[in-house]
């Protein structure tokens, strides 16, 4: 990754502990129904996984950036390593499990830029506590711990635990969701569920914003000390246990809708790490993830640092007059960003 000059010294150290998959994209008209068989149009290999992305997002936006999972020692896995050392991610704790498949994803993807993903967990199922203890100084050296739901709860809850005790600011991104989760794993200072995965959690329906207010103070009384709800092109519900905001996105032609979750995490992580405000981290990390749904596949559709920059140049909360002549037409359809 050639260094992008907008990048300012003194990057901020996020770590990432999370999953790593290869993604296999499939690009078809319509995404078949259950019982359905539909013809696709093409199908690329993509490294992928949500803690890979997050790790790739943080780096492009800024970060210094530390990785904590697993791969297996299947054909995949050295093309997914070398992926993230060639984006300067630091793979010392990258560990490899033998005689173990690489996680893998089967990623659908519709014309019109929705998506459907199933994930074979392979080594990512082999992250453990003990591996997460064992990189407890990358943790506590950090400004900002990210973890997903990819890797075992336990793993999770032990990074967690690590980064509280040492004062490191900890965001989840509860993905994939589900009715149960221990409690444990919301003792965070950030947890960012896009809709479907905030209703999954705590139930009820997220149809308008004043929806989105209940289900984040749901979300609030479980632990976490800020919750945002990424709304897709509506932006993103923040509410920080006394008031809640709407941050808006910009308008965008959504190809694909892959990974959009994880580049607003990644760079979410670092703009809050820099500047400790919140709500201007969102704003920025809105426009991170609208740009990661105008190209295909997950890790090559993060954008850097100077193309946030730049798209928040020409943003709505910047002047009006600025707006580029976006095409709008398909950005009420990028109902989620995360998948
Ligand atoms: O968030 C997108 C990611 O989810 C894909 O890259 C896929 O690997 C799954 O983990």
């Amino acid at each position: 990754m050639p260094s992008d000059p907008a990048i300012p010294p003194g990057q901020p150290i996020v770590t990432v502990l999370g999953s790593v998959n290869m993604d296999l994209v499939i690009r078809c008209q319509r995404l078949p129904a259950p019982g359905q068989t539909v013809m696709a149009r093409s199908m690329i290999e993509v490294p992928g996984g949500k803690g890979a992305n997050q790790a790739v997002a943080a780096v492009r936006s800024g970060g210094n950036v530390r990785m904590i999972g697993r791969v297996g020692d299947d054909g995949f896995a050295p093309k997914l390593m070398q992926t993230l050392i060639d984006e300067s991610v630091d793979c010392r704790r990258l560990l490899v499990s033998a005689n173990c498949e690489s996680g893998l994803a089967l990623v659908g993807v519709e014309d019109s830029g929705e998506n459907s993903i199933i994930i074979v967990p392979g080594a990512n199922a082999r992250v453990t506590a003990q591996d997460v203890l064992e990189s407890n100084e990358l943790i506590q050296t950090s400004a900002v711990l990210m973890a997903q739901l990819e890797t075992p709860t336990e793993a999770v809850i032990a990074g967690i635990r690590i980064a509280r005790q040492a004062g490191v600011k900890v965001m989840l991104d509860p993905a994939p969701a589900s009715e149960v989760l221990p409690r444990e794993l919301f003792d965070v200072d950030l947890i960012c569920p896009n809709e479907t995965e905030a209703t999954t959690i705590v139930g009820g329906t997220l149809e308008t914003i004043d929806d989105a207010v209940v289900v984040a103070k749901k979300l609030h009384a479980l632990g976490p000390r800020a919750v945002a709800i990424t709304l897709g092109a509506r932006g993103t519900l923040l509410y920080n246990g006394s008031t809640s905001e709407l941050i808006e996105s910009i308008p965008i032609k959504c190809v694909d809708t892959t990974a959009a979750g994880d580049a607003f995490a990644g760079a979410l992580a670092v703009r809050w790490a820099e500047t400790g405000d919140l709500v201007q981290s969102i704003r920025w990390a809105n426009v991170a993830g609208a740009l990661a749904t105008s190209s295909l596949g997950a890790q090559p559709s993060l954008p850097t640092r100077s193309q946030i920059d730049t798209a928040m140049g020409v943003s709505p909360w910047v002047t009006s007059s600025d707006r580029p002549e976006a095409d709008t037409t398909s950005a009420g359809g990028v109902s989620h960003r995360k998948e």
